[in-house]
C-alpha cells in the first residue's frame, strides 16, 4: 500500500483530498502542527520554525502532497501577514527538502499546491496559462517563490508537479461557504465592477487532479487547475442565485467599501482575468464539473 504523507491535511482541501485516496486505497498521512493521538488517518507532527519533522513522516511517504500554507483569504495583508503566507509555505518546503535529502528513501513525486494568483490579480481579456511568467504584485511573488521551492525537489531527481488552483467550490468551507448567507437571504450581489473574472474549480475535480498528479508519471511542471468555464463575478453570483432559486437584484458592493474593510486583500475579490485549462485537459483530465451551473448544483442542490 503506497502512502500519501498530506502537509496541510487538516484544511478544506487535504480533508477531502484524504478521503478520495483512502476510497482509492492509499494509506494517507497528515503532517500537521498539532498532534492528534488515536486520530482515524496518522498524524504526524512538525515544527517549522524549530526545523522539526516527526522522522516517521518522511521515512514512510511514497508521495508527498503540500497543501500546507497560512490561510489567503483570512486575515488582512499586513507586513506581518505576508511574511507568514510566504514563510509558510517556502520555508515547509525547504523543511520537508532538507529532511528528504537526510533520510534514505526518498518520495517517488512532489506535489505542491499553487495558486492562480501566480498570474497577478489584475482584470484584463488576457487567457493567462502556464508559460506566462508570474506578476509583479504580493499573491505572484509568493506563487513564485512556492513554486521555485517545490522545483528545488525536481532538482533532486524527484517528480515535481504543481497544481495552480482556482478558487476551489467546497462544501466544507472557503469562498463559496461565505458567498451562501447573502444569496440565501436574496441580497447576493456583484463585488465592486463585477467584470472580473472568476476562475473556479470544483473540489471533487481538484482531487482527482491530485490523484492524477500521483499515479499519471508524465505529469511534470506547473498545471492550472480551472475549470474551463469561467464566468465574471457578476455572472458567478447571479448563476448562484439562480441555483438556489433566489432572486439576483441587489446593487454591486462598492470596490471602495471593500477597500476599506480588506485593504490590500480587497485586490482578491475586485480583480481576476481568465485562465487556461488546455494543458491538463491534454494531459488526458476529463472535468466532471465544467460548467458553473452543474458544479453548484452538484454541490448545493442534490442530496
Ligand atoms: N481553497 C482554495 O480556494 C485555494 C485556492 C488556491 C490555492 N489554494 C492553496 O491550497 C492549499 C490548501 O488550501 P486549503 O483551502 O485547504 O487551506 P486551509 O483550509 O487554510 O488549510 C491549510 C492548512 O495549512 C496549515 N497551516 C495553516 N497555517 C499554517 C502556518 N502558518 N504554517 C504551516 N502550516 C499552516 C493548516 O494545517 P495544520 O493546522 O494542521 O498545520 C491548515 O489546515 C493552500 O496552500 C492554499 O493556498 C487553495
Amino acid at each position: 500500500m503506497q502512502t500519501i504523507l498530506i502537509t496541510g491535511g487538516t484544511g478544506v482541501i487535504g480533508r477531502e483530498l484524504s478521503a478520495k485516496l483512502r476510497s482509492k486505497g492509499y494509506r494517507v498521512a497528515i503532517l500537521s502542527r498539532t498532534t492528534k493521538k488515536n486520530a482515524d488517518i496518522p498524524h504526524y507532527y512538525w515544527d517549522i520554525p524549530q526545523k522539526m519533522i516527526e522522522k516517521e513522516a518522511i521515512e514512510t511517504a511514497d508521495y508527498i502532497i503540500h497543501l500546507a500554507g497560512a490561510n489567503i483569504g483570512d486575515k488582512r495583508w499586513s507586513k506581518q501577514r505576508r511574511k507568514l503566507i510566504i514563510d509558510s509555505r517556502v520555508e515547509s518546503a525547504n523543511l520537508l527538502l532538507d529532511k528528504i535529502s537526510e533520510a534514505r528513501k526518498k518520495p517517488k513525486a512532489f506535489i505542491s499546491a499553487s495558486a492562480i494568483g501566480y498570474y497577478g490579480t489584475t482584470t484584463s481579456d488576457k487567457i493567462f496559462c502556464e508559460t506566462d511568467p508570474p506578476a509583479n504584485d504580493f499573491l505572484g511573488e509568493t506563487c513564485r517563490l512556492w513554486e521555485q521551492a517545490a522545483d528545488n525537489f525536481e532538482k533532486m531527481g524527484i517528480r515535481t508537479v504543481k497544481i495552480r488552483t482556482g478558487i476551489v467550490l467546497s462544501k466544507q468551507g472557503g469562498v463559496l461557504t461565505k458567498m451562501l448567507i447573502p444569496t440565501k437571504l436574496g441580497i447576493g450581489s456583484a463585488i465592486g465592477s463585477g467584470r472580473q473574472y472568476m476562475p473556479w474549480i470544483h473540489i471533487d475535480d481538484l482531487c482527482r487532479i491530485y490523484v492524477k498528479a500521483i499515479e499519471d508519471t508524465q505529469m511534470n511542471g506547473a498545471y492550472n487547475a480551472v475549470a474551463p468555464e469561467q464566468p465574471t463575478n457578476k455572472d458567478f453570483i447571479r448563476t448562484l442565485a439562480h441555483v438556489l432559486r433566489k432572486p439576483f437584484w441587489a446593487p454591486a458592493i462598492p470596490s471602495l467599501a471593500m477597500k476599506i474593510i480588506f485593504g490590500r486583500m480587497s485586490s482578491l475579490l475586485l480583480e481576476g482575468s481568465r485562465v487556461s485549462s488546455d494543458k491538463i485537459i491534454a494531459s488526458g483530465y476529463n472535468f466532471l464539473f465544467p460548467s458553473l451551473e452543474s458544479a453548484l448544483t452538484d454541490l448545493l442542490v442534490k442530496k
